[in-house]
């Protein structure tokens, strides 16, 4: 329905441009499934931690240095010297893990409902790109304060791109723009970290225009049949937004106020010294998993294909799981294994965590062969063999009565 007011102005503009009625339908009377659970609330947590980074970012920009000899003080500066200077950096550096936290719920919630499946299959994919341009993201702005880890985590991996055959040296010295780490590389990894987020923003409106266009999916994972099934997004899942905002901010202050290093390295407050490498280098809590996945494999070029191969894999995913029922409720089989890829992803995690030697080397191993094996084997071709799935409801609202 178009917008009209008695406003002459605004209505001569909304009738060039209807800002106002696109808007009064995506959050207003968008038909959203009435049976919608908590876990649908991290797309919205999200795009809120999204903004906030960008918003916190522009400001850091202000009094941050991207040279190799002032950036670390610029940033001891920032903490000490300028107004309030403290907070904004804190809520930078924790919002990065709470939105990692927050992507990392909304990717497991998917799997778990099928949320990958037709006709989401782009949507999906929209997100499974979202989360690569984060990582890069991310990657990039812990280079920034030029600390230990800053330093000798770009060396490392940026000199991953050296096991790519005959051209892999002449890469690594393009990406440093010079003969290692320094000056250049610093100074394009702050222009690009100021860049990418707002090519996530565009890639977040691509990915709601196509949530949009497919509506959301449900944990029953069945579509919606008509007006009964559903509810306006108006007012009923903005109220519930705003009250899963209130929660998440109370976690997020939590960490701001009490733990504002906890998740992060104590050797990055040491300034970056190329003369010294630190006993164990290890990225952010986020990347754990890929970093385990990565040193799994002795051969390096083999590691970096496991490594990004962990993340394309999901690009393929609607395509690799056979079944035709979405949600893990009416899948007692996929459900168990929903659970064991989730703990094998944690113990992923503790072992990018700690060092590459003994045991955990062969943990690393067993526990990435257990990722690929739950892609490419289970899903497509075990559990179509030995899954029986339960009956499914006739709808959403028969469904939510009878509960
Ligand atoms: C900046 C990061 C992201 C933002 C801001 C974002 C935003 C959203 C929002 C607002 C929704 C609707 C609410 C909801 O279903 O929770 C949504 C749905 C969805 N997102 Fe994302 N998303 C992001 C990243 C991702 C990633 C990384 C993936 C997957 C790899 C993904 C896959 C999906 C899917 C499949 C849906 C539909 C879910 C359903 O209807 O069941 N998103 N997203």
């Amino acid at each position: 329905m178009s917008f009209k007011t008695n406003n002459k102005v605004v209505q001569w503009v909304e009738d060039r441009l209807p800002l106002i009625s696109m808007g009064h339908h995506t959050l207003y009377e968008y038909p959203m499934p009435k049976n919608l659970n908590y876990l649908w609330n991290f797309g919205s947590l999200a795009g809120f931690a999204l903004v906030t980074m960008i918003v916190t970012g522009i400001i850091l920009a202000m009094q941050y240095t991207p040279h190799v000899d002032l950036a670390f003080n610029s940033v001891e500066r920032i903490m000490r010297d300028v107004n309030n200077g403290w907070l904004i950096r804190y809520i930078h550096m924790n919002m990065a893990s709470f939105f990692f936290i927050a992507v990392y719920i909304h990717i497991m919630r998917g799997l778990y409902y099928g949320s990958y499946k037709a006709p989401r299959e782009l949507l999906w994919q929209l997100g499974v790109v979202i989360f690569l341009l984060m990582m890069a993201t991310a990657f990039m702005g812990y280079v920034l304060p030029w600390g230990q880890m800053s330093f000798w985590g770009a060396t490392v991996i940026t000199n991953l791109f050296s096991a790519i055959p005959i051209v892999g040296e002449n890469i690594v010295t393009w990406l440093w723009g010079g003969f290692s780490v320094d000056n250049p590389t610093l100074n394009r990894f702050f222009a690009l970290h100021y860049l990418l987020p707002f090519i996530i923003v565009a890639v977040v409106v691509l990915h709601i225009v196509a949530l949009h266009t497919v509506t959301s999916n449900n944990p029953l994972g069945i579509d919606m049949k008509g007006p009964q099934d559903s509810l306006t997004f108006q007012p009923y899942y903005t109220i519930k937004d705003l009250f899963g905002l209130g929660v998440f901010l109370m976690a997020f202050s939590a960490f701001l106020f009490w733990a504002p290093n906890y998740m992060g390295h104590p050797d990055n407050y040491i300034p970056a010294n190329p003369l010294s490498t630190p006993a164990h280098i290890v990225p952010e809590w986020y990347f754990l998993p890929f970093y385990a996945i990565l040193r799994a494999v002795p051969d390096k070029l083999g590691g970096v294909i496991a490594m990004f191969g962990a993340i394309a894999v999901l690009f393929v995913l609607p395509w690799l799981d056979r079944s035709k029922i979405r949600s893990c409720k009416f899948r007692p089989v996929a459900r168990i294994f929903f659970w064991i890829f989730l703990l094998n992803g944690l113990f992923l995690g503790y072992l990018g965590g700690k060092p590459a030697e003994g045991w955990y080397v062969v943990a690393s191993q067993i526990a990435t062969v257990y990722y690929f094996f739950h892609f490419l084997i289970l899903l497509p071709v075990i559990l179509p063999m030995i899954e029986r799935p339960r009956e499914l409801p006739s709808s959403i609202h028969e469904a939510v009565l009878k509960s």
